[in-house]
């Protein structure tokens, strides 16, 4: 049995999630825009990825007998000024999401909830996993510079980020 802050706590997070997956699409459209369609295929696969971890939340809450309440997701920003301006945002998402994954964690052991704790080890390494990517993104980004993105699209598909075949019709 878990707390009744914790089961709000756990059902905030889902939100938070859901968030990052829809900023993700957002930022993806934005890529795909510009014709950057590597870029766009993975942040739609980490937009997939931000969905999987939302319902790890929703299993979670099942598995403990908690309701599970799904509040509204915030609006996310679609345009912006640049590619080094999408990643850095991104890079502003997972910092957000480990404060909170971290605050989680907190709780738990406030409340020596220790089976909620085990289960948000996994987020926890989880995310120092996301950040060093997008990190590592953001800094290709930068050393590219403006004028050759084309090099960063080249680096994701040599790391198997290919485009997506649209279906012929
Ligand atoms: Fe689910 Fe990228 O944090």
């Amino acid at each position: 049995m878990i707390s009744n802050k914790m089961t709000g706590a756990l059902n905030e997070q889902i939100v938070h999630e859901l968030h990052s997956s829809n900023a993700y699409i957002a930022l993806a459209g934005y890529f795909d825009s510009l014709g950057l369609k590597a870029l766009a295929r993975r942040f739609f696969i980490q937009s997939d990825e931000e969905r999987d971890h939302a319902m790890k939340f929703v299993n979670y809450l099942m598995d403990v007998g908690q309701q599970v309440q799904v509040a509204a997701i915030p609006d996310t920003k679609s345009v912006f000024a640049s590619v080094e301006e999408g990643v850095a945002a991104a890079l502003e998402q997972e910092e957000r999401v480990t404060a909170q994954i971290n605050d989680l964690m907190a709780l738990a052991h406030d409340e020596k909830d220790y089976a909620t704790a085990s289960f948000l080890q996994w987020f926890i390494d989880e995310q120092v996993e996301e950040i060093a990517t997008v990190s590592e993104l953001l800094q290709l980004v930068r050393l590219a510079g403006p004028d050759r993105v084309l090099m960063v699209e080249e680096r994701l598909m040599r790391m198997g980020f290919e485009p997506v075949q649209k279906p012929t019709e």
